[in-house]
This record gives C-alpha cells, sequence and structure tokens, in this order.
C-alpha cells in the first residue's frame, strides 16, 4: 500500500494508511502510548493500544525520539489533535533505531548549541513550518513575474567589480586575478533586460557584512527584476505589487504553518490590505528623529532607526529620494533635486526592516563615469556596463527583494538565521 502524506490526512478519514516518517515524540497515559510522527509536512498523533499487538505495543514504548519507522492505521478526525487527525494505529515498523538520544529534546537549548546542530535542528516544530513558508515565498515570487511575462534569467556569482559597495566585498583569488562573490545581479540583469525587455532572478549573494544583527546573514537569497523603459513611480508599483502578491499566497497556501508558528494570516493581509505608504528619505529622518532615535540627515539608516520607522506604520513603507551620496554609483539623480537617488527602501511593519532595495538607474554614459568617480571606482571593469548606455539606453529600473526578511517578516521571527537552512553568520560556518 502507498503511504500518504500527514497533510493530506483530511482526504483519508475512515481509510487504513501508512505513513513513512520519524517519531517526534511520545508519551502513555495507562494502557495507551501516544506517538507523535512527523514527516516532513506535518505532525500526527498515533494511538496505540493493546489492540495494536503485543510488537507494536512494545515499539511504542521503547523506539527513541527520532527513529524512523512506518505506522499503519486507521484515520480519524479528531478536532482536540494536533492538526485535526490521529491515527488508530494497528501496524509499526522501525526502519531506523538510534542508538543514541537525539541531540535536540523538549528542553530548552542555547542557540549556540541548536546552530551547532543546525543539520538536526531544521526537524523541529518552529523550523519545518518557516522552511515551508520559504519555499512558499520563493514559490510566488516565481508565479508573480511568470505571470507577468518577466523572463527567468541568470546573473553569475563569481564577479570582477563590486555592486553595492567595496566594504562589504568577498574577495577570491580567480587564478591569479582578484574576483568576488556577487553582492546582487543587478548589473548583469541590466545587461538582460536590455536583450528579452524584463528579467528576473532569485539567487544567492553575498556580503561580508561585520555588523551581527537580527537581520543581516553573510550568504542570502535576493529575487531582483529589472524592467526596461520602467521608471521610478512603476518601479514602485511593480515591487508593491509583487509583495501583495507574496503576501496573500502564503496566507493562502500556508495557513496551517502559520498557525504553527501563531503568526495571524489576517494581520498580514490587513498590513498589505492598502496602499503601501510612501515618504522621503528627509522625512524619514525627521519621523526618528522624533521618536527619539539620534540620527543626522546624510546618515544611513542604522538598526534602531529602521526599526523605529518600521513600527511607525501598520503597513510596508517606501522610503524614497535618499542622498546620492550614501546611495551606490548606478542610481538615477531625481533631475528636480540632482543630489538626490530616484531610489526607495521598502520597510517592513512590526519592526522586520528594510526587505527591498530598488532604483531607477543611471541611463547616460557621462553620467555614469561621473558618478563611477565620485563612488571612486575604476572605469574599466565596468565598461561592458557602460556599453548598455552607448546603445539603445534606455529609462529603466528595478530593485532586489530579500528573501531571508522577507521570511522573517511574514513568519514573525527575530533572528533572520532561522529562515534559511543553513545560514552564514559573521561567526559560523558549520555546518
Ligand atoms: O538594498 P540592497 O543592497 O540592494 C541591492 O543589492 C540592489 N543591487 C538590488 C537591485 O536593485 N537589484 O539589497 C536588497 C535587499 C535588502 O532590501 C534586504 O532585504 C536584503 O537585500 N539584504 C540582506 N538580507 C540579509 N542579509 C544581508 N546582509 C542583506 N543585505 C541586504
Amino acid at each position: 500500500m502507498n503511504p500518504v502524506y500527514i497533510e493530506d490526512l483530511d482526504r483519508h478519514v475512515g481509510s487504513d494508511v501508512w505513513i513513512h516518517g520519524w517519531l517526534y515524540h511520545k508519551r502513555s497515559s495507562g494502557k495507551i502510548r501516544f506517538i507523535v510522527v512527523r514527516d516532513g509536512t506535518g505532525l500526527v498523533q498515533g494511538v496505540v493500544t493493546p489492540e495494536a499487538g503485543p510488537v507494536a505495543f512494545e515499539l511504542a514504548d521503547s523506539l527513541p525520539q527520532e527513529a524512523s519507522l512506518r505506522v499503519g492505521g486507521t484515520v480519524r478526525a479528531e478536532p482536540r489533535a494536533p492538526g485535526g487527525f490521529e491515527l488508530a494505529v494497528s501496524r509499526l515498523e522501525p526502519v531506523h533505531v538510534p542508538t543514541t538520544p537525539f541531540p535536540i529534546g523538549p528542553k530548552e537549548h542555547g542557540t549556540g548549541f541548536l546552530m551547532d546542530h543546525r543539520h538536526l535542528w531544521i526537524r523541529s516544530r518552529r523550523q519545518t513550518p518557516i522552511l515551508r513558508i520559504r519555499d512558499a515565498v520563493l514559490w510566488a515570487i516565481r508565479s508573480f513575474f511568470h505571470e507577468r511575462g518577466f523572463v527567468a534569467t541568470e546573473a553569475p556569482v563569481l564577479v570582477g567589480t563590486s555592486v553595492e559597495g567595496t566594504t562589504t566585498l568577498f574577495p577570491l583569488d580567480y587564478f591569479g586575478n582578484p574576483a568576488y562573490l556577487s553582492q546582487s545581479g543587478q548589473l548583469y540583469l541590466e545587461a538582460t533586460c536590455a536583450a528579452l525587455g524584463k528579467v528576473y532572478w532569485i539567487g544567492p549573494v553575498f556580503r561580508a557584512e561585520k555588523s551581527k544583527t537580527r537581520r543581516h546573514l553573510i550568504e542570502f537569497w535576493m529575487a531582483e527584476a529589472e524592467q526596461a523603459f520602467l521608471d521610478h513611480e512603476g518601479n514602485l508599483a511593480l515591487q508593491e505589487d509583487l509583495v501583495r502578491y507574496v503576501v496573500e499566497a502564503v496566507a493562502a497556501e500556508r495557513q496551517r504553518e502559520l498557525a504553527e508558528l501563531e503568526r495571524d494570516p489576517a494581520l498580514l493581509l490587513r498590513e498589505v490590505g492598502e496602499r503601501f505608504a510612501r515618504i522621503t528619505y528627509r522625512e524619514a529622518v525627521a519621523l526618528v528623529r522624533d521618536s527619539g532615535v539620534e540620527m543626522e540627515f546624510g546618515d544611513d539608516f542604522g538598526a534602531p532607526a529602521e526599526d523605529a520607522l518600521s513600527r511607525h506604520f501598520g503597513h510596508p513603507v517606501f522610503v524614497e529620494r535618499f542622498p546620492a551620496a550614501i546611495k551606490p554609483f548606478y542610481m538615477k539623480r531625481d533631475p528636480a533635486q540632482p543630489d538626490l537617488a530616484l531610489c526607495a527602501d521598502l520597510i517592513a511593519p512590526e519592526g522586520y526592516g528594510e526587505i527591498i532595495g530598488g532604483s531607477q538607474r543611471v541611463d547616460t554614459e557621462e553620467e555614469l563615469l561621473a558618478q563611477l568617480r565620485e563612488a571612486n571606482l575604476p572605469p574599466e571593469p565596468y565598461q561592458w556596463y557602460a556599453d548598455l548606455r552607448r546603445w539603445g539606453s534606455v529609462p529603466h529600473s528595478g530593485f532586489g527583494l530579500g528573501v531571508e526578511r522577507t521570511v522573517q517578516w511574514l513568519t514573525g521571527t527575530a533572528h533572520i538565521r532561522e529562515t534559511i537552512p543553513f545560514p552564514r553568520t559573521l561567526d559560523r560556518l558549520y555546518p
């Protein structure tokens, strides 16, 4: 008989089924044994009574946590059981029985210990729904762009130049020449968008961030889009549509996981239900200062400033038109105020901080060369990028959405390290 998945049990009430999985937890009460089995799609409680026979009954007593097993029985609706169903067990077959205790138990473990055991920690009750929501976020991003006619394309991860400033570059030796891990695929997407019109990619990017915050990873995934003939205004509208689409998809497809994380989908839907707020950098600085956080015009938003902004609005807010001096070389200047860039960061609500950075791009070779000079970057490695402004340059814009920051917000997770299977942080490369 083929096994069924726990997430599909509602379709098998009254039937005799097999479930293949791992023993998550067990307890006994008088003559009854309860085994909680997980299979990656959810958890189900199996009820083992003496009628299941001496072998199954003994196994329900002796199998240790994380033993892998096949369990068979009849599915019953049980509103009091987690997930709403339980299995009246009639068969139990061990697949692998561990001989040493599983290191992660129900008791509290320190973060260092859990991170050292990340390869096992991902099996636990909070971690699996987070990773399943991450999957839904990635799918929603792809289907949004696909529906809109964007072409999925790729950017290289090994590159010869910086995009987002030289201080967070990861240097490599490329057969005797300097190379780096990519900080963003943007420059390459600008080239492919001139070939394909509108493009996106989702890929890993790297920042040698010396900061240890609950919002920074060294390696993270970015969903980046670039569209020809799109201006700053159109760019913000596209971002707003994407974020709303992703939230609606997650709220619809991952209800059970959100409930397991005690995250209310109605709250998330309310947050994206209205037009996103929009303020200028100048207004944002005033707002941050009013909230009691020290900040000068021309400063980047530090964690406390971003926190203040993020908590102020009940929905995402675009902060636009930053001073060009604190933004990368590729942003187009606002023609009306040339010391400002035509850019915006999108700040998620509830203190989850910036989830998107985007801008209209500089579109003449002269301006690009001047801006490279201002940023103290040599023009030679960017010759190919300048070429894009030489033949058929068009207004174009794009953005990058941080996948883990988005998952962090949607799952209500305090630290970003739980939003990716194997986080890379300042002090961690293991496991
Ligand atoms: O604002 P950023 O640096 O923008 C870019 O890299 C642009 N080149 C993207 C583009 O226009 N195509 O990064 C974009 C997003 C941020 O808003 C944030 O969500 C996320 O990437 N991000 C990080 N996430 C985790 N850890 C880090 N160290 C991050 N740095 C940025």
